[in-house]
């Protein structure tokens, strides 16, 4: 029995890791408030400070903890600490993170009031990102075509074993904002559109992290992922209707699977700044949705009231204003030194109230007790695992064919494979990848070793297929390679990018990429498009139209190229189902599957719709069935595997609302059933609904509303079938 118990725990990975929070909240909260009591309003100030982890390194940059750092952590007392993006010690491995991380812990413990270190946090986005020995799994988008939230939940655990090996203690992850317009920049870190579907994602994530050791961060709170034009950081307006019903569920989600922080909205909402809005940061998240932890601002986002929206004419407004709202703790992250004195001016000016500020220095601190802070803990040596065969069996789960005409997979003859994106570790990985802005774009040279496209299918031919490869620039050569090849690949794919340098107002690739599409569509040989690329693209329809196959790879992380040659020489299926709906045309944006009726009775119908994929085989579903349960609805259906191949079969669930005098979606996704099936395989999946997924939110245009759940019949779809129930 023990030995079979210790088996266990070693394959869920809890050697060394101890879940977040450690205490209980009243216990932490007590640990605390013990801290507190003793704080002068300078220490207390620091407390809800976040500095940039360069204001401790030699030189203020990437270089190694500086010798005078103690001295600096005396002067700021920060509560915390962080690095960017793109930002990391010297050297930048492992063990020097491991180390640097260190060294500020021991710093804080020998300088900081009450000897409670600084906590540190990162953006390990997609793993551990910004070390570039570390395994880097797909980013969210294509996680969420996989449907698997047990998968997410590995990777978050595997991500959290990286992070404490480097003595991280804090993710700004996950993000749960919703991708509802692919013109947006971070449209690749959501799970996709659907708002139940990405809440069921966002608790694996949360859950997984939190088990591994680390504290997770639901951001961007609330209705980021809505900006106007797409544009990051642009101002989103939002119903309340449109708020509970689409914008709160993987919040809601996140914060019952027990999520420790929440970050702000760095954009605004309905003209108001979320970092000044007391009605979301305070009624909304604390009042009505219950959130008892802590509430992070986003970067810089106090001044940017100041400077970028120009709402409050000084930093000291700003701060009364952004702190009163209900921001606890201001990734500042330089300038510390003028927080603390707007802070201090706010608070012996009555601007904020000592009580306030004591409320946000007990939330800090609640949080550093509860990650178990104040207690003597063992360091991470900065060894970190070898992920790679996770990260492999997760890109594999995202692939996605949108198009095939028999052309896969590739059994015989010559391939010609060619694109940018064949070989090139900055597009597999896109943003967020060693730099900010991805591979390549910042001050840290490295390339990270990961799995490319061409290697791969060069690697892994089966007998009877030849491989070669060939850049696209020499396009003479390239041409008459192509002549004498019976497929070309063609791996086509964004540059990576972040935030609003990745929006993409027209959903286009770069005019060369077109370009050789349409020169090697040109040959008259079959081409397969494998795109590497963080949102739906437009092509021109006449290229589009003359694809032989079509792969959607969304940004594949270290192990893409391996992943993608096993699906394309079938070796493997392409389980991937579409987390968003392809629009057909730039006047499409934003076309969701959640749509309601419209006034003319049609709305339009995208190229490809939510949960759309094809794979080697194919699937039959027969008997339906809904069935009332204590707490919602059990929906099953039996799927059956009707081709030649294993495949997965990957169904979502929507539901049909009774009239609830609203405007309701023609189908609600409200759950996903999916199965890995041989030929010839069938077996019944179902899915519980709770009730929450069902309820209508009734007001007039301009008031609140109110949720319930409309009695009357309920019509469930999963595939082909259909299943009714009425709720009382
Ligand atoms: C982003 C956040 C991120 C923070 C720290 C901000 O610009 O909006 O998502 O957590 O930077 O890197
Ligand atoms: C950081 C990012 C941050 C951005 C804000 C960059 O330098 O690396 O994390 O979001 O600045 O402008």
């Amino acid at each position: 029995m023990r030995r079979l118990l210790t088996a266990a725990l070693v394959l869920a990975g809890v050697v060394g890791a101890q879940a977040v929070p450690r205490l209980t909240g009243a216990e932490a909260e007590t640990r605390a408030r013990a801290v507190l009591d003793t704080l002068t309003l300078d220490e207390k100030i620091g407390q809800v400070s976040m500095a940039h982890l360069f204001r401790f390194l030699e030189g203020g940059r990437s270089g190694p903890v500086a010798p005078n750092a103690g001295d600096i952590f005396s002067r700021l007392r920060p509560g915390a600490t962080l690095n960017g993006g793109g930002d990391a010690p010297q050297p930048n491995t492992p063990r020097g993170w491991a180390d640097a991380l260190r060294g500020l812990d021991a710093l804080g413990r020998q300088t900081l009031p009450g000897s409670v270190p600084a906590v540190f946090g990162t953006d390990a986005v997609h793993g551990v990102n910004n070390v570039p020995g570390a395994t880097l799994y797909p980013h969210n988008l294509g996680l969420g075509a996989a449907f698997d939230p047990a998968l997410t939940g590995e990777i978050a655990r595997a991500t959290a074993q990286d992070m404490r090996a480097m003595n991280m203690d804090w993710n700004f992850s996950p993000v749960a904002d919703l991708g509802r317009d692919p013109r947006w920049g971070r449209f690749y870190e959501t799970f996709g559109e659907s708002p139940w579907l990405v809440a069921d994602q966002v608790a694996a994530a949360v859950t997984g992290l939190q088990a591994g050791g680390v504290a997770t961060t639901l951001k961007h709170f609330v209705g980021y992922g809505s900006p106007g034009l797409g544009r990051d950081r642009a101002d989103a307006e939002i119903s309340q209707k449109a708020l509970h019903e689409l914008y709160l569920p993987p919040f809601k989600a996140g914060i019952q699977a027990g999520a420790m922080s929440v970050m702000a909205n760095s954009g605004s909402v309905n003209g108001i700044p979320v970092h000044a809005s007391n009605a979301i940061l305070t009624d909304l998240l604390r009042g009505e949705l219950g959130f008892k932890g802590l509430v992070v601002s986003d970067w810089n986002d106090i001044d940017r009231l100041v400077t970028v929206y120009r709402t409050h004419a000084d930093l000291v407004r700003a701060t009364a204003a952004s702190v009163n709202a209900g921001i606890d703790l201001y990734m500042v992250p330089n300038d510390v030194e003028q927080y603390a004195a707007a802070l201090k001016e706010a608070v012996e000016g009555g601007q904020v109230s000592p009580a306030r500020l004591d409320e946000a220095a007990l939330r800090v601190l609640t949080f550093k007790a509860g990650l178990g802070l104040m207690d003597a803990r063992p360091a991470g040596g900065g060894v970190l695992t070898d992920h790679r065969a996770l990260a492999r069996r997760a890109a594999a789960e995202t692939l996605t064919l949108l198009e095939n005409d028999q052309s896969l997979p590739l059994r015989k003859g010559r391939v010609l494979v060619t694109g940018p994106a064949m070989d090139s570790a900055a597009i597999g990985l896109g943003g967020w990848s060693v730099n900010w802005q991805g591979v390549g774009k910042g001050n840290v040279p490295d390339v990270p070793k990961v799995s490319t496209l061409a290697t791969a299918l060069k690697a892994t031919a089966p007998v009877g297929v030849t491989v070669s490869a060939l850049p696209d620039g020499k396009r003479e050569a390239l041409l008459k390679a192509a002549a004498n090849a019976d497929t070309i690949v063609v791996a086509l794919g964004e540059a990576p990018a972040a935030e609003s340098q990745a929006n993409n107002p027209t959903l286009a690739l770069p005019p060369a990429q077109v370009q050789l599409l349409r020169d090697v569509l040109g040959t008259g040989k079959p081409v397969v498009l494998v795109l590497m690329a963080g949102r739906p693209i437009l092509l021109p329809e006449d290229l589009q139209s003359r694809l032989s196959a079509f792969v959607m790879a969304y940004l594949p992380g270290s192990e893409g190229g391996a992943a993608l040659a096993d699906a394309l020489y079938g070796r493997a299926g392409f389980p991937g189902r579409l987390p968003f709906t392809w629009p057909g045309t730039l006047g499409e944006v934003g076309l969701t599957a959640d749509r309601p009726p419209e006034g003319a009775g049609e709305a339009p119908l995208p190229l490809y719709p939510l949960g759309f994929g094809r794979d080697y085989t194919s699937f039959r579903t027969t008997d339906g069935q809904a069935v009332v349960t204590a707490d919602g609805v059990r929906v099953s259906v039996t799927v059956q595997n009707t081709g030649k191949a294993t495949g997965t079969g990957t169904y979502i669930v929507t539901a049909s609302l009774p009239p609830a005098g609203t405007l309701e979606a023609v189908r609600r996704p409200v759950g996903v059933v999916r199965a890995a099936l041989k030929p010839g395989e069938s077996r019944t999946l179902s899915v519980a609904v709770p009730l929450e997924r069902l309820e209508a939110f009734a007001g007039d245009a301009f008031g609140p509303v109110m949720g319930s759940v409309v009695p009357g019949p309920y019509i469930f779809q999963i595939g082909d079938e259909t299943a009714r129930v009425n709720l009382p």
